[in-house]
């Protein structure tokens, strides 16, 4: 049974340089049409998929509307969704997480209260820097002031929210910027959870050439773990941080290799049981199908394992290299990356941020 599902809005005001989601600025209001008959299709589709692999969508313990910018969808949105789900049966448990990406500069009033009397009870909020400079370097369409008018909406409601960053930015040494001093004026706010990413271009990204060192990166990484971690927030995966018990629901679905189910062009979900991963195509409301290897999966749970709080046992990954593995865990061990022994090890937050280095030294013992 499938109790998660994603559901991917294509459509923003402005296309950001730096972003590799698939997303576009709609022309005119046919394209929102034309994307409600895409999802209408591919509901279809997917119970096809459902039925042939043995599988249903049961309640969802959650619904996460991701982007693009689902914020734009507004009132009519939030109209869709409701009839979407129930002319397929397909419904919400009663404490559901039900999550909606906000954009500051992309929402109305009324389009927000809209959504929470859908059952949206949880917010994501692309804030990504408080620095205006930065803000402008990354090309974002709105201004400081929206962001805050953002946050002050948020702050003062009752809605559960959380902040998006991003970290390495470009010219962040030309101009100091300050992650401490940002989290600060964030946390006045009260978000229960922040997710941090590390800003990830192509070669030809315009500022590719100002964008900081690894020095720069880890210090910045390590400073916004130990400043968080030291005002509550559990460092529960690479990039994301939550209050005790407001960890993402949706997201840690996703680390446990559990079922997920997607729509949308683009998105991607996962049947479990089924080792079947299916990635939906942009231009009509059909998918591509990958069906994963016993190793593959294994190979994704130890990478997933490592990439949380949880920890993993790294023995039973490896069990005929007991000894050099004992010797690696105590290496690590000695350069603070993990926590714990082979039999149970969690990575700290220097772990977090050299993952790639830890799995190849584990891919090294063979
Ligand atoms: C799916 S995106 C959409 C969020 C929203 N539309 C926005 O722009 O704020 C979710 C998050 O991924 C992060 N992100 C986007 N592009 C990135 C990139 N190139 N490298 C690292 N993180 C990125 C941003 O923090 C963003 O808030
Ligand atoms: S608003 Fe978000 S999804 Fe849209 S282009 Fe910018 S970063 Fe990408």
């Amino acid at each position: 049974v499938i109790e998660y599902l994603y559901l991917h809005f294509p459509f923003c005001r402005h296309l950001c340089n730096y972003c590799d989601f698939y997303k576009k600025v709609p022309k005119d209001t046919r394209e929102l049409e034309r994307y409600h008959q895409y999802l209408t299709q591919s509901a279809f589709e997917l119970d096809k998929l459902l039925l042939a692999e043995n599988e249903k969508l049961g309640e969802l313990k959650s619904l996460y509307l991701g982007g693009g910018t689902p914020s734009l969808w507004g009132s009519e949105g939030a109209r869709f969704i409701q009839k979407f789900l129930a002319e397929r049966g397909w419904s919400l448990r009663a404490d559901s997480e039900v999550t909606l990406e906000v954009n500051p500069g992309s929402w109305t009033v009324q389009g927000l209260s809209d959504w929470w009397e859908f059952g949206a009870n949880r917010t994501s909020l692309g804030i990504q820097s408080l620095d205006a400079t930065f803000l402008k370097l990354l090309d974002r369409v709105h201004s400081l002031a929206d962001v805050y008018e953002t946050l002050e909406y948020f702050g003062n409601s009752k809605i559960n929210f959380s902040v998006d960053f991003m970290l390495g930015l470009p010219y962040s040494e030309k101009h100091q910027r300050n992650i401490g001093a940002e989290l600060e004026r964030i946390l006045s706010f009260n978000p229960s959870h922040l997710s941090l990413y590390i800003l990830k271009v192509p070669k030809h990204y315009p500022h590719f050439s100002q964008l900081p060192d690894d020095e720069w990166i880890e210090h910045e990484y390590l400073e916004v773990s130990r400043y968080l971690t030291e005002r509550g927030f559990i460092h529960y995966e690479v990039s994301n941080f939550a209050k005790p018990g407001l960890e993402s629901q949706h997201n840690l679905a996703y680390w446990r290799n559990d079922s997920v189910g997607a729509l949308g062009p683009s998105a991607t979900g996962y049947l479990a049981k089924s080792k079947l991963r299916y990635k939906w195509k942009t231009e009509k409301p059909e998918f591509e199908v990958e069906r994963l290897t016993h190793e593959q999966v294994e190979l994704e749970k130890l990478y997933l394992g490592l990439r949380t709080n949880r920890g993993i046992s790294l023995e039973s990954y490896f069990p005929e290299h007991e000894l050099a593995l004992g010797q690696l865990v105590e290496r690590w061990q000695n350069r603070g990356l993990v926590l714990g022994d082979k039999t149970h090890c969690t990575p700290t937050a220097k772990g977090f941020l050299l993952m790639d280095s830890l799995m190849d030294d584990l891919f090294g013992l063979n």
